[in-house]
């Protein structure tokens, strides 16, 4: 499903109301929910909304579980920390008992375990199947193509739900899900914005042969909805378009 939105202060309204949509229809069917998210500029404004009325009170936030899809190599109040970013912009307001916000430890000098950490404490929260399965998973792509921290380029052990990686144009280590687990998930929300990431929005969405790692989110049961702005929506349907 591809939505596209007149800009990205509309496209983010809509996120965050689609966005406890599905978080309220899961809470329907079961007494909690689980929602990844995503780090980088675009998704912040929509947290904010998430954290002040109307939309705060909508939720049982105390009934939600709060994962992170991938998280830079550095401690929480570090500006570049998703965590951070989240728990700034809407997480610290909704007075979630702290045993539901399962942050990647970034901080960790030992990348693998914090990997694995992680994938012990998404077990914990989600026992009983092979790879658990989130109820939300939010997602961004880069200019290149890259989503969560699974950069072009870059190699990542498959059999892992999350693994240590790096971002080739800076080095800079990260933790990131992989698409065994994201995939697994009942709802993906895709959010892009701006010109800038057109071109690899035309052949992620375009070319079937692409092999940009935002082309290996496609969920195995579940549904899967980018929400765009007209400007990175800008070169859909040019065939020309490879990055
Ligand atoms: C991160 C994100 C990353 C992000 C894209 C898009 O850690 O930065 O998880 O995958 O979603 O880089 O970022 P923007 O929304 O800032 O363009």
């Amino acid at each position: 499903m591809i939505e596209t939105y007149p800009n990205t202060t509309v496209l983010v309204h809509a996120a965050a109301e689609r966005i406890v949509s599905v978080l309220e229809q899961a809470l329907q069917a079961k007494e909690t929910a689980t929602l990844v998210l995503t780090g980088g500029k675009t998704p912040e404004p929509a947290y904010r909304l998430l954290g002040a009325p109307p939309l705060s009170g909508r939720i049982d936030w105390n009934r939600v579980q709060f994962f992170w899809g991938d998280e830079r190599c550095v401690p929480p109040e570090d500006p570049e920390s998703n965590f951070g970013m989240a728990w700034n912009a809407f997480i610290d307001r909704l007075g979630v008992p702290s045993n539901h916000i399962h942050r990647m430890i970034g901080e960790l000098a030992d990348v693998n375990e914090a990997a694995s950490l992680y994938e012990s404490a998404i077990r914990d929260v989600l026992p009983g199947r092979e790879i658990p399965s989130f109820d939300l998973v939010l997602l961004g792509m880069g200019e290149d193509g890259h989503t969560a921290s699974l950069f072009p380029g870059t190699k990542w052990d498959e059999a892992r739900l999350v693994v240590a990686n790096h971002a080739p144009a800076t080095g800079a280590r990260r933790i990131s899900m992989t698409p065994r687990i994201l995939n697994q998930a009942q709802a993906i929300l895709f959010l892009v914005a701006g010109a800038s990431k057109s071109r690899a929005l035309a052949e992620v969405l375009g070319n079937p042969a692409s092999q940009l790692p935002a082309t290996r989110i496609r969920p195995v049961h579940g549904s899967l909805t980018w929400m765009l702005d007209d400007s990175a929506a800008g070169l859909m349907g040019d065939p020309k378009s490879e990055i």
